[in-house]
């Protein structure tokens, strides 16, 4: 029996990495899957189609309020509905590190505009549409370096935070109205983003992999079973919580 079976759901920043890894485990699952990207996603939708599943890609810039409403007004018209909200798409790896004092202010505004104004466009534009469905469930993808306090990423871990925060007040905002909002707070993981960036060098993985209780490499699919469960029926009298799958650096 497929746990998500009928439902429809718009995954942000699903071309590839986690995001393509969620698009697939929700589609195996039976959900109809759109992928909103602003980049490429037509290879992981024809993936998906492949496998006989069902999946569109809508290109969409998150922090544009305009794409992210014509975003949700094509998953209507293809689909009809919107069951669940995966808010994904950010900037991460490509950032590379540095010291606070070297981050510019256009940088910080840059990422703050996509990591934390795009989960909050996109929930905005949804949640007419699950209300009027009778629910909905939105997950929001924070990371474990919020627990850590990761030092020269200060822009980035400090969105993250930021999406714990929202994850919380949404969750306390459309409880009425039957809108479960949680978060998953990954580890280092070998997305696409992360395999492509030379700053994570084979040392600092080995490090942090040491820091887990779990001691290998995490791999996009580890965050697949945790998103299903948060996407489903399973998980309906769960809000507002961040759930760390990083195998167990942090524990909180
Ligand atoms: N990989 C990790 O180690 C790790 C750890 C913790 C949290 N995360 C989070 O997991 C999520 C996925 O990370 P990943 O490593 O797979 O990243 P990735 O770089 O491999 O993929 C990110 C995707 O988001 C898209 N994207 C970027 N800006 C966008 C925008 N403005 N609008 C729409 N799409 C946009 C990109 O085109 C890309 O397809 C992110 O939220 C990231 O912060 C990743």
């Amino acid at each position: 029996m497929q746990r998500l079976a009928d439902k429809v759901a718009i995954i942000t920043g699903a071309a590839q990495g986690i995001g393509a890894a969620f698009a697939r485990g929700l589609a195996a699952e039976g959900a109809k899957v759109v992928i909103a990207d602003v980049g490429d996603g037509t290879e992981t939708a024809n993936s998906i189609i492949r496998a006989n599943g069902s999946a569109i890609y809508v290109k969409t810039d998150v922090s544009s309020p305009e794409q992210v409403k014509a975003l949700v007004e094509k998953t209507i018209a293809e689909y009809g509905k919107v069951d669940i909200l995966v808010n994904n798409a950010a900037i991460f790896a490509k950032l590379g590190a540095k010291k606070f004092s070297d981050i510019s202010s256009a940088e910080f505004d840059q990422v703050m505009a996509i990591n934390v104004r795009g989960p909050f466009e996109c929930a905005k534009a949804v949640t007419p549409a699950m209300i009027a469905n009778g629910g909905g469930k939105i997950v929001n993808i924070a990371s474990s370096t919020v627990f850590k306090g990761v030092p020269d990423l200060l822009h980035y871990v400090s969105s993250k935070g930021a999406v714990v925060a929202m994850t919380r007040c949404l969750a306390r905002e459309l409880g009425g109205h039957k809108i479960n909002v949680n978060a998953i707070a990954p580890g280092l993981t070998m997305s696409d983003g992360v395999l492509g960036q030379p700053d994570y060098t084979p040392e600092y993985i080995t490090n942090n992999m040491n820091g887990r209780a779990l001691k290998r490499k995490q791999v996009p699919e580890d965050l697949v079973g945790a998103m299903v469960f948060l996407c489903s029926s399973d998980s309906d009298f769960m809000t507002g919580q961040t759930m760390a799958v990083d195998g167990g650096n942090v524990m909180h």
